[in-house]
């Protein structure tokens, strides 16, 4: 109840607030191929309650007054992992139907991000034009790799990234489901135990996705951008990494100086970092990782965000009541970060 009392007091006109950009459903048309993923099933059963997986389908009465309850105005929405359907355009096209149907009442409160079929990177950019144009998406959450792993810095992405910065849409990185063996093969996947009796597979599972493995895996893919010309090529991309930028905050000053190459033509990474990533809070609510991002990333660049239904909507509120008194950020800092750095980078209200 202390923390109803607080929250009250800081956000004291009760309004809704906050737009918040990683925020998950699951659509009927991908249902059972999310579902499937053994290690899907280890994630949502292994930290979650029985009722999840209704909290996941719904865009409706279940979603809207989670939000309300905790002063969240308007959820940007997109597909949760589903690296079974990379290679496959008609589920993403449908998927994204049903997203532009089930919201289009309700606008005030949802605005969206195109799932994409990236395995087929000319689809890709042709969905996410129909999506913006048509749909009125305001750019992509994208798995971080094809199912065999490709990251997304090769030329036959060009295409891809091309369509993205001529429509000057973000384009969200989010990590993508592990292979499944190197969670379940005991004694040999990364994140397996060594035997039985060492941890669960639950914890492997862990492992792999959201207490490690997700985020190093999603901060290496924007590494990799930059390592592979991407952003020199492409000078206008807004990439948006989740999870307080998964990584890179962290490991900036390292990773520029190692990888910031001395032609001097090239944008270094710390330079790159500053011209062409957004972060959001995604899941991460602990003022360390904010405060380390705070002084190496543009505060114009971070944005609140929830990760709902996995990120739990009280601590987030609970973490920008923190940070609203931390010392850390300016009052017109707060709500940058709260909603405006979101309006302004989405183009909406
Ligand atoms: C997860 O829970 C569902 C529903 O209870 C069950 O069908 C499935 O087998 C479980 N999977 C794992 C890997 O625990
Ligand atoms: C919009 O439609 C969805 C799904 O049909 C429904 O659950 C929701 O309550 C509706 N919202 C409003 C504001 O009418
Ligand atoms: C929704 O919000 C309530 C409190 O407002 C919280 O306890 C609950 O865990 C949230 N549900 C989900 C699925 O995030
Ligand atoms: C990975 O999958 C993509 C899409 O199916 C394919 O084009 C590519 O050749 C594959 N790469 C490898 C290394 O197998
Ligand atoms: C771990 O994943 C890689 C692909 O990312 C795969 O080649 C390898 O076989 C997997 N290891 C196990 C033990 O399944
Ligand atoms: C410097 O980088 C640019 C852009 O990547 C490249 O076109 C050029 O060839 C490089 N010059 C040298 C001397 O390496
Ligand atoms: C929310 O915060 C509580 C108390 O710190 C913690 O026990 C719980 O794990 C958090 N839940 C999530 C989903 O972060």
């Amino acid at each position: 109840m202390l923390h109803l009392l607080l929250l009250s007091l800081l956000f004291e006109d009760d309004s809704l607030l906050f737009i918040t950009l990683e925020e998950h459903w699951l659509s009927p048309a991908l249902d059972s191929a999310t579902f499937s993923n053994i290690a899907f099933q280890l994630l949502v059963n292994g930290s979650n309650p029985p009722s999840f997986p209704a909290h996941l389908r719904d865009l409706g009465p279940l979603r809207l007054q989670n939000m309300t309850a905790n002063n969240i105005r308007k959820q940007v929405v997109s597909h949760v992992t589903v690296p079974a359907a990379l290679d496959s355009p008609e589920s993403f096209t449908l998927a994204n139907n049903q997203l532009a149907a089930t919201i289009s009442n309700n606008t005030d409160r949802f605005a969206a991000f195109a799932g994409l079929p990236m395995a087929q990177p000319e689809a890709a950019a042709a969905e996410l034009e129909r999506c913006v144009k048509e749909l009125g998406f305001v750019g992509a959450l994208v798995e971080t790799h094809l199912a065999n792993g490709t990251y997304y810095d090769g030329a036959a992405f060009y295409p891809f990234w091309a369509k993205a910065q001529e429509l000057d849409v973000p384009i969200y990185l989010h990590p993508t489901l592990p292979n499944v063996g190197n969670v379940t093969n005991i004694g040999a996947g990364i994140y397996a135990p060594a035997s039985p009796q060492d941890f669960s597979l639950f914890t492997a599972a862990d492992l792999g996705i959201v207490a490690w493995g997700w985020h190093q895996d999603a901060g290496l893919h924007f590494l990799r951008l930059y390592s592979g010309g991407v952003f020199a090529q492409f000078p206008k991309l807004k990439i948006v990494l989740g999870h307080m930028g998964e990584m890179v905050p962290y490991m900036l000053e390292r990773a520029d100086a190692f990888l910031s190459p001395k032609n001097t033509s090239r944008l270094s990474l710390k330079e790159t970092w500053a011209q062409n990533a957004w972060v959001t809070t995604a899941g991460f609510f602990s003022l360390n990782p904010m405060g380390t991002m705070l002084r190496n990333t543009a505060v114009d660049r971070i944005m609140y965000s929830v990760d709902y239904p996995f990120g739990n909507s009280v601590n987030g509120s609970m973490f920008m009541a923190e940070l609203k008194t931390s010392g850390l950020v300016t009052e017109s800092e707060w709500e940058m970060i709260a909603y405006k750095n979101a309006q302004k980078l989405l183009k909406i209200q």
